[in-house]
């Protein structure tokens, strides 16, 4: 019988990527897929290493995983923080068998055959060539996806560990992404969302993202067109001309911002003042009109003080963001920063993070009810978790429940917003569903 594996996804989209990718490499050796990790002879975690938060909920958890394993079966820790821990995690976690870094999937099947004859095994190798581009993700089917055009990190940000987890960057071909895409548009695919770290950076060495947004955006079928995350500085007046241009690429733009603050943006070494990035928002509400942002930012990082942290109130204001990500600042050793003097008390961090979220979601919930009364194209994604609405998004990144049927996934209908709860919404169907183009 063929032998089951149970995958379990934390952290970024680019890990749900790559889970799919896994899904690929062990399908292709004869494995089957299980949904239950108590049927599964093989589990595991696909991991998330940028805050130590996320770290210790993944050793949590596999303390209840352990309980599912199966004589001869195999536990493994994958992704971000089986990189960073490498080999230690066997030890430091006497019931992990297995511990594979990002670039390591492509052995996947004779490594965890190595852990199910006994042998405890790491390979958190770093392979700068590898793009997968052999192997086939096995998606959810559905009118969403998500393709990876750029793997790795050559940004230096001086509290992230991503470029320590995930290498040197590096993109992949234009031709290889397109026919990616176009296989996925023939199964019905319509909206596509371009991965990568600073993906509008990408360049795979004839091409830019400019040329990327023009090709992809151009498949027969793909309707929508998104991508993230971008890095501020990067975006150059011909990749805003090529997304004002491509009518599938989506009026949202996700734009980490980290601080308000150009002493702190110094420390954490992003390329970019309060000014600039300001600046590079207008060229972009210029350049395409109606675009939302939402971000990224940090509270707490090191030697911050509270005129700083005013200064990353001011800027929420300032920036009019549409939503934000808030993040306590995490200390990650290794990093530049963790070296850095006079780390922010955690109370006094904590403190700043309530009041930003306060900050934040009074901002969304003014933008979001004055949204109220506006028809949105919006693409059915799934069934709500809860009721039985169906949750779909409009080109700007709102989400919208709509009383649809469950067999309306991947339909396009013109929606009115009829009310919201702050961040979310309730629509109803103004026109029937829109061919696809
Ligand atoms: N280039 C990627 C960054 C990945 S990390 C992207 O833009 O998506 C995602 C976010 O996590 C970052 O934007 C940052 O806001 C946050 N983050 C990264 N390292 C962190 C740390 N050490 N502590 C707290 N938040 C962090
Ligand atoms: Fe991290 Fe900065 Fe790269 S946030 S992923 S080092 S752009």
């Amino acid at each position: 019988m063929a032998k089951r594996v149970y995958i379990e996804t934390y952290g970024c989209q680019m890990n749900v990527a790559d889970t799919e990718l896994m899904f690929g490499v062990l399908g292709r050796a004869g494995y089957a897929r299980a949904d239950d990790p108590a049927e599964a002879d093989v589990m595991l975690v696909n991991t998330c290493a940028v805050r130590d938060n996320a770290e210790q909920r993944v050793i949590g958890r596999m303390g209840e995983l352990q309980r599912y394993k199966q004589p001869g079966g195999v536990l493994g820790v994958v992704g971000c923080m089986a990189q960073r821990l490498g080999p230690a995690l066997l030890e430091r976690v006497p019931r992990v068998d297995l511990v594979v870094g990002p670039d390591a999937y492509r052995n996947l099947d004779q490594l965890i055959g190595l852990a199910a004859g006994g042998q405890r095994t790491a390979d958190t190798g770093f392979r700068e060539w590898e793009h997968y581009e052999d192997v086939p993700p096995v998606r959810e089917k559905g009118p969403t996806a998500f393709v990876t055009v750029q793997r790795g990190c050559d940004y230096r940000c001086t509290f992230c560990i991503v470029p320590y987890t995930r290498g040197a960057e590096r993109s992949r071909r234009l031709e290889d992404v397109v026919r990616e895409v176009q296989a996925l548009a023939a199964e019905g695919t319509s909206e596509v969302t371009l991965l990568g770290q600073t993906v509008n950076g990408y360049h795979d060495g004839r091409h830019d993202f400019a040329d990327l947004l023009r090709s992809v955006g151009s498949v027969d079928g793909v309707r929508r067109l998104r991508f993230t995350s971008p890095y501020p500085t990067d975006f150059t007046p011909r990749v805003i001309e090529a997304m004002a241009l491509t009518p599938a690429v989506c009026e949202h733009v996700h734009l980490p911002v980290q601080s308000g603050s150009d002493a702190v943006l110094r420390r954490m070494l992003r390329r970019y003042t309060r000014a600039r990035y300001l600046e590079v928002m207008e060229q972009l509400r210029a350049g395409i009109p109606g675009i939302t942002f939402s971000t990224d930012i940090i509270v707490g990082f090191p030697a911050e003080t509270d005129a700083q942290f005013e200064e990353t109130l001011s800027l929420v204001a300032e920036a009019d963001f549409d939503d934000a990500y808030t993040f306590k600042y995490s200390v990650r050793e290794g990093t530049p920063a963790a070296r850095l003097r006079d780390h922010v008390p955690a109370d006094v961090a904590s403190a700043r993070l309530d009041r930003l979220i306060e900050a934040v979601r009074a901002n969304v919930r003014r933008k979001n009810v004055a949204r109220v009364g506006q028809v949105h194209e919006v693409l059915v994604e799934r069934p709500a978790r809860r009721g039985d609405l169906m949750l779909g998004r409009t080109r700007t990144n709102q989400l919208v429940l709509l009383d649809l049927p469950a067999g309306a996934a991947g339909e396009y209908h013109r929606a009115r917003l009829t009310g919201t709860t702050g961040s979310t919404f309730t629509g109803a169907v103004v026109a029937p569903a829109l061919a696809v183009l």
